[in-house]
């Protein structure tokens, strides 16, 4: 089916999910399988993203979120992360015009502070280019490990509880959620992992509690607007009871 194909059928199908989630898994795989040096794999993958975030915006998709590099990433070889970070700061300046010009809002999660020069620099910059945009908010998970956005949100009520701001028992669930960096979206409705891979790898642990599943076995560097409004196509089938019985 073609992708046009596949979208009238979503587009009767059910509800679009609003926020989809993606762990893009499969880069060094797709780059060995062709003999080829790893971040080649990455570069491929570079246009999956711009495959996705056009599907998002043609399927209406509210939220896109992609987990580009988590904080374990930094421990890969050196030419690798900086590989990776070129790649962010080249995807930002070759789109950072259409993104704004599609009406997309992009963010970065993360522990920002260890992006430097020129990717902090472009990181920066689109993010403040795009903030008023409304019509698909693109997160770009950076230098993100869920666990350590977890303390952090403990941390920073710890701080508000010892300056006299928040009485301890006024802390319920979505006094914790505000203080994530996903305070202002929606939960995940559906998470998206390339590769066959099925693990969640430290990505969104709070956020994903009710997230329904889709394992693609398609690499990265492979994965196409199609792939997505398969995996969307999938998620409208599911009975989504968040605990409850169906009624
Ligand atoms: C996982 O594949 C992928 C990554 C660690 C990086 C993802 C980066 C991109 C898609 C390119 C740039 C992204 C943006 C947003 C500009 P892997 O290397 O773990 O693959 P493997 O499991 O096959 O080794």
């Amino acid at each position: 089916m073609s992708p046009s194909q596949l979208l009238d059928r979503i587009r009767v199908h059910g509800a679009i999910p609003r926020h989809v989630a993606i762990i893009m898994d499969g880069n060094g795989r797709w780059a060995r399988e062709r003999m080829l040096p790893r971040p080649l794999g990455h570069r491929s993958g570079m246009k999956s993203v711009r495959e996705v975030v056009e599907g998002s915006l043609e399927a209406g998709v509210e939220v896109l979120s992609l987990f580009a590099f988590s904080q374990e990433n930094w421990q890969r070889p050196r030419v690798e992360v900086s590989a990776l970070m070129s790649l962010l700061e080249e995807y930002i300046q070759r789109e950072s015009d259409e993104l704004q010009a599609q009406g997309v809002r992009v963010r970065v999660l993360g522990d920002v502070d260890r992006l430097q020069g020129a990717a902090r620099a472009a990181v920066d910059r689109v993010c403040a280019q795009t903030a008023h945009n409304t019509r698909l908010t693109l997160n770009l998970f950076i230098s993100y490990g869920s666990r350590a956005e977890l303390v952090r949100a403990a941390r920073l009520l710890a701080e508000d509880v010892a300056a006299g701001r928040l009485a301890p028992d006024a802390i319920d669930e979505a006094a914790f959620a505000a203080k994530l960096f996903t305070a202002d979206c929606p939960d995940p409705d559906l998470l998206i992992r390339t590769s066959g891979e099925q693990r969640l790898s430290n990505f969104l642990l709070w956020q994903l509690a009710y997230t329904e599943l889709f394992i693609s076995p398609v690499l990265w560097p492979d994965f196409g607007r199609s792939n997505l409004f398969e995996a969307i196509l999938d998620y409208q089938n599911r009975d989504r009871r968040f605990g409850r019985v169906a009624v």
